[in-house]
């Protein structure tokens, strides 16, 4: 499984910056990530890469995922659709962590590597770590014959095409189609029916169209970010689903912009973080029309109530934000890969109105390949 990457990709094609360009493809990246992969007939997904039979999946008692940074980020979000979808108990953490906790390694574990560059240096010695103790590891990664792709067993490519800007953007939305698409093939191995099967396709393939629409946001999503671009610090807030989502978009503006910005679950405010609120920390809280929004409206009020400035991403206007970025509904499950890309052309415009580098922030490099 190759994908040609031509040189023109490496071009700006008429945008300032790599970001911008990158942020710009993702309808046709997403389109790429679906294609060839969707059975119709059985409501599922072919993953050719994978090297894992049925009988083999439906083995598996539990999911770890392993990355860094935004991959890590994409991964916990997979893991929720893997345990949504196929219910098998998922969880995501830092491969940096993992590597160095002596992990108890489980022949009936799947582990999965994710990565973008394939040669982050922690992701790998972690897969290295795991085949030596005869663990089975799969790779989710964009570049194709990378280190961590040739060391897996297997796995799924994410097919964003190449990434030059040191945040990323494309892959991180790619990354999480791809999860979705190996949950749905594990399930539907497993016990997920035909009609959700169904039901998870036309919500993929509504995506790129969904995309556009949102990438239209974007004078308005400018102006917010000359709004907030003063603020020295941000919150970033989100329940189940959108918690990784507030840690990504957190971690975007952090990256590009150098505001100091924290990520919690909106359940947590009450347990400490409630006591930054003020009209000085604005918060950025993720808030779909699922069976939470209830409760993500009480953390609104609790923030309104302490005179904090909100900017809701939601799929309807929040009566208790300040202003509101409405975006199109998806399945529940795939609203996440929808509701994190305002916010990063929200951290774009943001870190431009700030005059910073926006390809190169300082410290940065665009993978870590050294410990
Ligand atoms: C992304 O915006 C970051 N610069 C960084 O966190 C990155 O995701 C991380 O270093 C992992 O890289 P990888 O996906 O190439 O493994």
């Amino acid at each position: 499984e190759t994908v040609e990457w031509e040189a023109a990709s490496y071009d700006m094609g008429g945008h300032d910056t790599y970001m911008h360009k990158e942020i710009s493809e993702q309808a046709d990246a997403v389109d790429r990530v679906l294609r060839g992969r969707i059975d119709d007939k059985f409501s599922t997904v072919h993953l050719g890469g994978l090297n894992l039979d049925a009988r083999e999946a439906r083995g598996i008692r539990r999911v770890k995922i392993l990355g860094c940074g935004t991959s890590y980020h994409a991964g916990m979000i997979g893991a929720g659709l893997i345990e949504g979808m196929a219910r098998i108990p998922a969880d995501a953490e830092p491969a940096s962590e993992f590597r160095y906790r002596n992990p108890v390694v489980d022949p009936d574990t799947l582990y999965i590597a994710v990565s973008q560059s394939g040669e982050t240096y922690d992701v790998l010695a972690a897969v290295q770590e795991l085949k030596r103790k005869g663990a089975r590891v799969l790779g989710v990664v964009n570049v194709v014959g990378s280190a961590i792709a040739r060391e897996a067993d297997g796995g799924v490519y994410v097919h964003a095409g190449p990434e030059v800007c040191v945040v990323s953007t494309k892959c991180f939305t790619n990354t999480v189609v791809a999860f979705a698409l190996l949950a749905l093939h594990l399930g539907r191995i497993r016990d997920l029916s035909v009609a959700d099967g169904k039901r998870i396709i036309e919500g993929l393939r509504r995506l790129p169209d969904q995309i556009s629409e949102i990438l239209k946001l974007e004078d308005e999503i400018k102006e917010l970010a000359a709004e907030y671009a003063g603020a020295k610090s941000m919150m970033f807030i989100g329940r189940v689903r959108g918690y990784p989502v507030a840690l990504e978009a957190s971690l975007k503006l952090k990256e590009i912009s150098y505001i100091h910005a924290e990520a919690y679950p909106a359940s947590e405010l009450k347990h400490g973080p409630l006591a930054l609120i003020e009209p000085a920390l604005p918060t950025v809280a993720i808030v779909p029309n699922d069976s939470l929004l209830e409760k993500n409206r009480a953390a609104l009020e609790e923030i309104k109530a302490r005179s904090g400035r909100i900017l809701a991403v939601a799929h309807q206007e929040q009566e208790k934000a300040d202003h509101t970025i409405v975006v199109p509904k998806n399945e529940d499950e795939l609203d996440p890969i929808l509701m994190g890309i305002p916010l990063q052309l929200f951290a774009y415009h943001t870190a431009l109105a700030m005059g910073r580098d926006i390809d190169k922030p300082r410290n940065l490099a665009k993978s870590v390949t050294v410990e």
